[in-house]
């Protein structure tokens, strides 16, 4: 399918909220937790106060501008950290497509333009937390991400940017 990726503005803040919640990964037996879990701080970190310096959000849009999935990143620091934080120079990577969407390489197509126009912008890595049994872990591992620790159940990871 034809799709586009395009940079997301400050009006598009209520889907990567969607987005978010479409991120969140419970294994095939569970149920999923209530929206409200994008709401606990850790969680609600990854996209509050959208438009801080260093924030970069980019959609995949089909050819009638519909919007089908979101990958973004943010700088944290000491104070701010979420999961998958490894510094304050590297930033953390969200990212969902909505379920009918999924498996069609949109995914790959927004994760390619994430690491270049992330490199352009001087960054040097990225990082992201993965529980290791989300399919989106071999997505991750095709795109350069090595474990770098666990937290949890879920591991770290991070990509060089130098590397593509
Ligand atoms: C992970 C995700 C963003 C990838 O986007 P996508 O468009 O489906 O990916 P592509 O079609 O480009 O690539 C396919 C890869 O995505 C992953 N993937 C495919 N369907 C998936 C699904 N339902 N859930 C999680 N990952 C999936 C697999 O790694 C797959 O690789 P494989 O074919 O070797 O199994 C998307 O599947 C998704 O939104 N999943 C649910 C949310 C999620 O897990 N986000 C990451 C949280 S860390």
């Amino acid at each position: 399918m034809t799709i586009k990726v395009i940079e997301a503005t400050k009006d598009d803040v209520h889907f990567l909220w969607d987005m978010l919640y479409e991120a969140v990964y419970v294994d095939e037996h569970s149920e999923k937790p209530p929206r409200s879990i994008i709401e606990t701080p850790k969680m609600a970190s990854y996209v509050k106060d959208w438009g801080r310096h260093g924030d970069l959000a980019l959609l995949a849009v089909d050819s009638n501008g519909n919007k089908l999935g979101a990958v973004w990143i943010r700088l944290f620091d000491d104070l701010s950290k979420t999961y998958g934080y490894i510094d304050e120079e590297t930033p953390i990577l969200s990212m969902a497509i909505l379920p009918q969407f999924r498996g069609k390489g949109i995914g790959s197509e927004l994760l390619k333009e994430i690491k270049s126009q992330a490199a352009s912008k001087g960054f040097l890595r990225i990082s992201l937390s993965v529980d290791p049994s989300n399919p989106a872990l071999r997505l991750y591992e095709r795109f350069g991400f090595k474990k770098t620790g666990i937290d949890g159940t879920s591991w770290d990871m991070v990509a060089e940017l130098g590397e593509q």
